[in-house]
């Protein structure tokens, strides 16, 4: 499995989308807007791929004052459980300190809050609702 950023727009993005839709919006009856992915152009779009399979991702989005919001992290199902999700984790937090950002936040799913907290992500805050699901805003410290 190698780990990679793609373009916007490219074959990869396509494939990336496609993954993004099956696994975090197919499910909740939501789909993309073509608005929404618009605003991806400007954005760190990250990939694992297994040759031409996409196996998981995620996008890094500048908030500004140094800060990353991490979003869209998915795994294919099927390969869900194996590390690919922290091997994606720890690719970002790279990226992220190489570009310099110093805080990664992100709005965790009620049952994922359990994955960031693995990689040193504490819950700020309360509960709110995002795509219809309870979610958590979480942040770490980049050192
Ligand atoms: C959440 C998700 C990205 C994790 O990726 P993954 O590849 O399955 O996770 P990994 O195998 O790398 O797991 C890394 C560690 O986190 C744990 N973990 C994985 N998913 C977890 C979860 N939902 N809750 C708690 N712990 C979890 C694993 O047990 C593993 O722990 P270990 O290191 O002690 O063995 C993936 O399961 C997924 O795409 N889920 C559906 C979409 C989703 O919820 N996305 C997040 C939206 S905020």
């Amino acid at each position: 499995m190698g780990l990679k950023q793609i373009d916007y727009g490219s074959e990869e993005y396509i494939k990336m989308v496609a993954l993004r839709n099956q696994i975090l919006r197919k499910p909740l009856g939501l789909e993309y807007s073509d608005d929404e992915l618009a605003q991806e152009k400007k954005e760190t779009l990250i990939a694992a791929f297994e040759e031409d399979e996409i196996l998981g991702c995620c996008v890094l989005s500048n908030i500004g004052n140094g800060r990353y919001r991490l979003r869209q992290m998915a795994v294919k199902n099927e390969v869900q459980g194996k590390g690919i999700g922290a091997s994606i984790m720890s690719f970002a937090e790279t990226i992220a300190k190489d570009k310099g950002f110093k805080f990664m936040v992100l709005h965790a799913r009620e049952t994922a809050v359990g994955f960031y907290e693995k990689f040193g992500y504490k819950v700020v805050g309360d509960v709110f609702i995002e795509v219809n699901l309870p979610h958590y805003l979480m942040e770490k410290e980049l050192t």
